[in-house]
């Protein structure tokens, strides 16, 4: 119950006020131009579609679409944003597939004529609000091997995906492609083989039914190499593994289709998590006696779970204490400022090494923080602002 109110005491909801105006979410472009392009370099020939809700800001995409990318969108409001930062709308797909009849008809005015779909309910649907529209059918994946499956709630059989398929052609719509997503942060090549084989066993399914896809979408999940895991060692996915059974999957693919296929990718992550870095301070390291009798130190900081920090439960960051990296190191879990137990590093079960001598007040830097984290963060819980972002290019790149 909520305490009464005192006489005189504004009854009006309390203004988010509590997040310092130091604190900040910095993204470097070059870093993302130069990621870009050792993407292209690994993968030569690919069409980048950058999922947009990795990173919304629009000086990234800016960026990127200079470079020349185009965006995976998951809805109308994020297709406005891909096109507002100067993207063509045959660059944008609308990549999600969930959506109302009103988003079809929304992202069709906006001039996407490309949708991904997994149910005969939902190609009807494209059929009915965006006619003669470019439809590909994502096929299921197990999700095993990464850090966030992505299973169960999208995608489909071989089987259902040659049924929708054949309905979106007997509908008016052009049956276009195939994608798969294998989860997110995915750290197995094994994930990308399994996903090519099926891949491999539908585009011959399709074949026999006269239905000849012009291209195929691998989607998302490569990994970004800067995050730590919960006990703060670092993850090392084995990403040049992952190019080549990208490489030879697209050989292998283009050699058994009907038509030569165009390949689509649509990073998130894997372009953004590692040049982005949250500016934030130190709120406290304090030291209390737990439940089970120890003594813990506990490292509040002023970014969290619910101000940029939303993965913090699966991968940790890298922190960086400006001028004290050569002092006296102690354990210490490393949590948010609100008062909501989730937001804790690890859970709050897995100490990391910090300075003894961190004061309140002192800056932190949180690295590997560029992905999910402007898009994540709440609109002032606990009366915390989302953390401002800002945009730095390195001296003489353009
Ligand atoms: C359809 C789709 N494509 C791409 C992505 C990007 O994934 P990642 O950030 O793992 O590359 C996502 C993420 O949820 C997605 O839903």
């Amino acid at each position: 119950m909520s305490a009464p109110k005192g006489r005189g005491e504004r009854r009006d909801q309390p203004q988010p006020t509590r997040t310092s105006t130091k604190d900040r979410l910095r993204y470097d472009l070059t870093g993302i131009e130069r990621q870009y392009d050792t993407l292209l370099e690994e993968l030569p020939g690919v069409r980048v579609r950058f999922a947009l809700k990795a990173c919304p800001v629009d000086e990234v995409l800016r960026t990127l679409v200079a470079a020349g990318a185009g965006f995976d969108a998951a809805g109308p409001a994020e297709i406005e944003q891909a096109l507002r930062a100067g993207a063509h709308p045959d660059h944008i797909h609308y990549g999600n597939t969930i959506k109302s009849d009103q988003d079809i008809a929304k992202a069709h005015r906006l001039g996407v004529r490309t949708f991904a779909t997994d149910s005969v309910e939902d190609v009807t649907a494209v059929a009915a609000h965006a006619p003669r529209a470019r439809v590909f059918c994502r096929l299921a994946t197990s999700g095993d091997g990464a850090l966030w499956g992505l299973n169960r709630k999208f995608g489909c059989a071989p089987d259902d995906a040659v049924r929708v398929l054949s309905t979106a052609r007997a509908a008016g719509l052009v049956p276009a492609g195939l994608s798969v997503h294998v989860g997110s942060q995915q750290m197995t090549g094994e994930a990308w083989q399994q996903a090519l084989d099926t891949l491999a066993g539908t585009l011959t399914a399709l074949a026999g039914r006269g239905i000849v896809p012009d291209h195929v979408n691998l989607g998302g999940g490569l990994p970004a190499l800067g995050y730590l895991d919960r006990r703060g060692n670092p993850l090392d996915p084995p990403l040049d593994k992952i190019f080549t059974v990208l490489r030879e999957g697209m050989e292998r693919l283009n050699a058994l289709a009907a038509a030569p296929l165009d390949f689509v990718l649509e990073p998130g992550r894997h372009l953004v998590a590692d040049h982005g870095v949250i500016h934030a301070h130190v709120v406290r390291l304090t030291e209390r006696t737990q439940p089970d009798g120890g003594r813990t130190r506990w490292l509040y900081l002023s970014a969290g779970k619910y101000n940029g920090l939303y993965e913090m439960d699966q991968v940790t960051h890298p922190l960086v204490f400006p001028g004290r990296e050569t002092q006296e190191h102690v354990p210490a879990i490393v949590a948010g400022p609100t008062c909501d137990s989730d937001d804790a590093y690890g859970g709050g079960r897995y100490p990391v090494r910090v300075p003894r001598s961190v004061r309140s007040g002192d800056p932190v830097r949180i690295l590997a923080a560029g992905a999910y984290a402007s898009s994540y963060m709440t609109q002032g819980f606990n009366g915390i602002r989302p953390l401002p972002t800002e945009c730095t290019r390195e001296e003489g790149h353009h």
